[in-house]
């Protein structure tokens, strides 16, 4: 009996262990929460969800030895998933604020780029300081949002896409669309009759989100993303999708 019991303890032992030794080979996951609405950086192609963000978090991904999982949520939800541990990180061209960085810490910026403002061609507003008393369309929640609030006499309009508020402005229930550069030129690109003010409206750098209490998983991004930008893989990856002008 006893006997019995030592050897039935020494082989769940070793069950454990060789399980342990499976389990090995498994991949962690590695959770990227973003908003495909924001071509190039994240957008849908078929069911499939690509971008500069998607192929930066894959290289990413491939360099710690993870598996990436991409969850697309909206984008005033995407700091509250790291915060509660749903998504390990957010690549969605979020823009670090000091506001931001209140609720999550950002890994190194991985671009340099800028908010710019779209109107009709022929519009009245030449310039971003020409914003003011009119209707700015702007995604709810981003940096446009913000810097749209700021405009003395300015209506704001808040939309869950990007896309959307470029149709309202093309419906002409906006005056203007304050937006990022890269979806701007995309935008425009697939409709006529609308232009980009040649004053940006402000530059901001896009980074990685990850929850606070994560300092791990920021320093292990941080030396990906460095070893990354060395190799030019980073470099690559934008100019795949962004041609130089
Ligand atoms: N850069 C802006 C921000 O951080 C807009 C980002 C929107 N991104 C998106 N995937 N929809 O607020």
């Amino acid at each position: 009996m006893k006997l019995r019991k030592i050897l039935c303890g020494a082989l769940a032992a070793l069950m454990t262990l060789s399980l342990a030794g499976c389990g090995g080979e498994k991949k962690t996951t590695l959770i990227m929460a973003t908003n495909a609405e924001f071509p190039p950086y994240e957008y849908r192609d078929g069911d499939q969800i690509v971008g500069i963000d998607a192929e930066i978090a894959q290289a990413i991904a491939d360099d710690l030895g993870m598996e990436l999982v991409i969850e697309d949520m909206a984008f005033d939800s995407l700091i509250a998933a790291v915060q509660s541990g749903k998504a390990d990180m957010v690549l969605a061209g979020m823009t670090v604020r000091e506001d931001r960085l209140e609720n999550v810490n950002f890994s190194d910026p991985y671009t340099l780029t800028a908010q710019v403002v779209i109107v009709k061609d022929g519009s009245a507003i030449v310039s971003p300081s020409d914003l003011v008393g009119k209707k700015v369309g702007v995604q709810l929640g981003t940096t446009g949002d913000m810097y749209a609030e700021d405009i003395d006499d300015v209506t704001v309009e808040r939309f869950n896409k990007g896309f959307e508020a470029v149709q309202s402005l093309l419906q002409d229930k906006v005056d203007a669309v304050i937006i990022d550069r890269e979806p701007a030129k995309v935008f425009i690109s697939q409709n006529e009759g609308l232009i980009i003010l040649d004053e940006e409206y402000t530059v901001e750098e896009y980074a990685i989100a990850i929850a606070k209490n994560n300092t791990e998983l920021l320093e292990q991004v941080n030396a990906s993303l460095a070893k990354l930008k060395e190799s030019g893989k980073i470099g690559s990856i934008i100019n795949k999708y962004i041609s130089a002008d």
